[in-house]
């Protein structure tokens, strides 16, 4: 299979980009320290309130003639969910994250991940392929954060392809770093969306979170890496991840 490499990046740019990864970890810290203290208020009252709820939903179990009232209780029990699933995703995002990193080889990461998915991509109809690199890249990753990191990009390419499709895997090391590529055969991104993927909650899926990229992109700027996406509509997407090699 041959692509085209993208070209490598000049140097004034990627001061530039690390001057924005460096802004936008501060950004995350400071709202981390904030969000950690929000959501320690916010989980004390909200597992409260689901206890009562359902000690509430037992008294009235056997309660002839207030079927309305459980239905509005099973209502309010599954917002008080809702809550609290509304405040884990943000704090995975904007919480604070302490590394617990270990030398890995990242072709064995992506094999593991390649393994979980198999069923899921198989019954949508995608064929997943990978092309590792025989250098075999090793980082210094917080192997489960790294690996939820590209879980977000592997389940949003085949989330894009509907009615099936290819999913290619590639990894590299170059100039100190370990790449990956992760292309998928999909609708692809309208080019007004792109410069809004990243941003938190934005989403064009029924359910989505729209945290799913920036949490992506948070893991790997706290690795010290980089991420970075080119699209066409109606071909594809190919996101590009940049992590330090451990001798790089
Ligand atoms: N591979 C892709 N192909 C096409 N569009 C994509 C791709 N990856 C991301 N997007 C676009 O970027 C948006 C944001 O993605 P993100 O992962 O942050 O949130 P989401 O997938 O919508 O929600 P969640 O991750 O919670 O399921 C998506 O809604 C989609 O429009
Ligand atoms: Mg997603």
């Amino acid at each position: 299979m041959t692509m085209t490499e993208p070209q490598e990046d000049k140097r004034p740019r990627r001061m530039r980009r690390e001057s924005e990864r460096i802004a936008r970890l501060n950004q995350l810290a400071d709202m981390g320290k904030l969000a950690a203290g929000l959501a320690h208020e916010l989980k004390n009252p909200l597992s409260t309130l689901k206890l009562n709820l359902q000690l509430l939903e037992e008294d009235l179990a056997d309660v002839p003639g207030v079927e309305r009232s459980k239905t509005r209780l099973t209502t309010l029990k599954k917002e008080a969910d809702r809550l609290r699933q509304t405040l884990d995703d943000f704090l995975r995002f904007a919480g604070r994250i302490e590394l617990r990193t270990e030398e890995v080889g990242v072709n064995a990461i992506v094999e593991e991940l390649v393994d979980f998915l198999h069923p899921q991509a198989q019954a949508h109809k995608v064929r997943i392929l990978t092309s590792l690199s025989a250098e075999g890249p090793r980082c210094r990753l917080d192997v489960n954060l790294f690996k939820q990191a590209l879980l977000n990009l592997l389940l949003n390419a085949i989330q894009a392809m509907p009615k099936g499709g290819e999913l290619l895997i590639r990894s590299l090391a170059s100039k100190g770093q370990a790449i990956l590529y992760i292309s998928d055969t999909g609708m692809g991104i309208p080019a007004e969306n792109l410069p809004r993927i990243f941003d938190a909650y934005f989403t064009t899926k029924k359910g989505g979170t729209g945290l799913g990229l920036p949490t992506t992109r948070r893991i790997i700027e706290e690795h010290g890496g980089h991420i970075a996406v080119t699209s066409e509509p109606g071909q594809g997407t190919n996101f590009r991840v940049e992590i330090p090699l451990v001798d790089g």
